[in-house]
């Protein structure tokens, strides 16, 4: 029913630089998201937006708001979640991402991916699941009252995102691994239970890509950007904010002449990330080494790096925000096309797996577009 390259369903966990978007005339898919929890910080640019940037040009892109895992999150404040779909999205514009190449979705705007879960859902042991690394971290920061089903089932709707709209690349932290397992163990049984034959419809196994960064430190020098440890600095920073944010950041207490550790330095691992001329960082770090130069010249430096990415984010943002109505455009527009493509593959898994046929009263609501 699709003819799917074979490449794709035995490929690799990790999609490779250079890897090709094309594979037997076939074009590739990305489908990647994040929870709306706020606006957007460096460590998304750099741990994430960055690598869709580079691949929207050459890829089929959905990029998905995930405002239900956001409410799993923060079941207490729906209000503070509605309102972080739209920063999000005004970040993901800012940046450059482009909804004339991509669409961007909402995932509570599309009600088959909850359909499809729950299909997923009976392909998942419990003791598999409950193995996952990410997700036990995560149960365990938690208190137990915020514990619900919806969140400890969040993985399984995470695959649905992905293979709802067939999607076989996921740029995504190093983090998300074990749910990119995940979603290739459910398309791998689907496949092997329900397609025996090569013309059944069947599912890609999704590849992660991690790229080359990863993950950026906070400005407190903790393994982790976050907003909740306070160490952040937002994409939609002012100049001044960034300042301060810079000056705020570790650095050793020393003497000038000293001879300084660029190891674990944070000023410098910020730097590396941001700074473009790399010949002119190594002399930095060499005249750092031997002793001579301050804190503050760095710090200076950096604080200047960061304003020039940031500024065009900041300007072009102040722009979009301006035209709320067009914003919601893109979402819709985006969802609707979506949203066609999960229902046809919803239509699949559930003929597949031998679900009762109705005719659907509503079948209209998928022919508009
Ligand atoms: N779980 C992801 C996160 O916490 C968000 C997410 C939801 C996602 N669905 C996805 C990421 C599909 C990649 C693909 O950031």
């Amino acid at each position: 029913m699709n003819q799917l390259p074979r490449a794709l369903q035995e490929n690799e966990l990790y999609f490779k630089d250079g890897d090709p978007a094309v594979v037997d005339g076939y074009q590739r898919r990305i489908l990647t998201g994040m929870r709306p929890s706020g606006v957007l910080h460096l460590g998304h640019y750099v741990g994430a937006l960055k690598n869709w940037l580079k691949f929207q040009d050459q890829f089929d892109s959905t990029f998905l708001v995930a405002d239900l895992h956001a409410l799993a999150d923060h079941m207490d404040s729906p209000e503070f979640v509605r309102q972080s779909v739209r920063e999000v999205v005004l970040d993901w514009l800012a940046v450059g991402l482009n909804p004339q190449k991509a669409d961007f979705i909402v995932q509570t705007g599309i009600p088959e991916l909850e359909n499809l879960t729950v299909l997923f859902e009976t392909l998942v042991k419990l003791a598999e699941h409950q193995r996952n690394p990410t997700l036990k971290a995560e149960m365990e920061r938690m208190d137990d009252k915020d514990k619900t089903v919806s969140f400890h089932n969040y993985p399984i709707s995470q695959a649905a995102d992905i293979l709802g709209p067939m999607g076989d690349l996921v740029p995504a932290g190093q983090d998300q691994q074990p749910q990119i397992e995940l979603t290739r163990n459910i398309a791998r049984r689907f496949n092997a239970r329900f397609a025996p034959h090569p013309s059944d419809f069947s599912f890609p196994l999704p590849q992660i890509y991690t790229g080359e960064v990863g993950r950026l430190v906070g400005t407190d020098g903790n393994d982790k950007m976050s907003k909740t440890l306070g160490n952040t600095i937002d994409l939609s920073a002012t100049p001044d904010q960034i300042k301060k944010k810079v000056k705020d950041m570790k650095s050793p207490v020393k003497a000038l002449s000293d001879p300084g550790v660029v190891g674990g330095h944070v000023v410098f691992s910020y730097l590396d990330a941001f700074h473009d001329d790399s010949v002119e960082l190594q002399v930095l770090k060499e005249h750092y080494v031997r002793g001579g130069l301050g804190e503050g010249t760095l710090k200076d430096m950096l604080a200047r790096d960061l304003a020039r990415l940031l500024e065009p984010i900041r300007e072009k943002r102040m722009e979009f925000a301006k035209r709320p109505d067009d914003l919601e455009d893109i979402l819709r527009t985006g969802t609707r096309r979506t949203r066609v493509r999960v229902a046809e593959t919803l239509e699949h898994v559930r003929s597949a797996m031998g679900m009762f046929q109705l005719h659907d009263p509503f079948d209209e609501r998928y022919s508009r577009d």
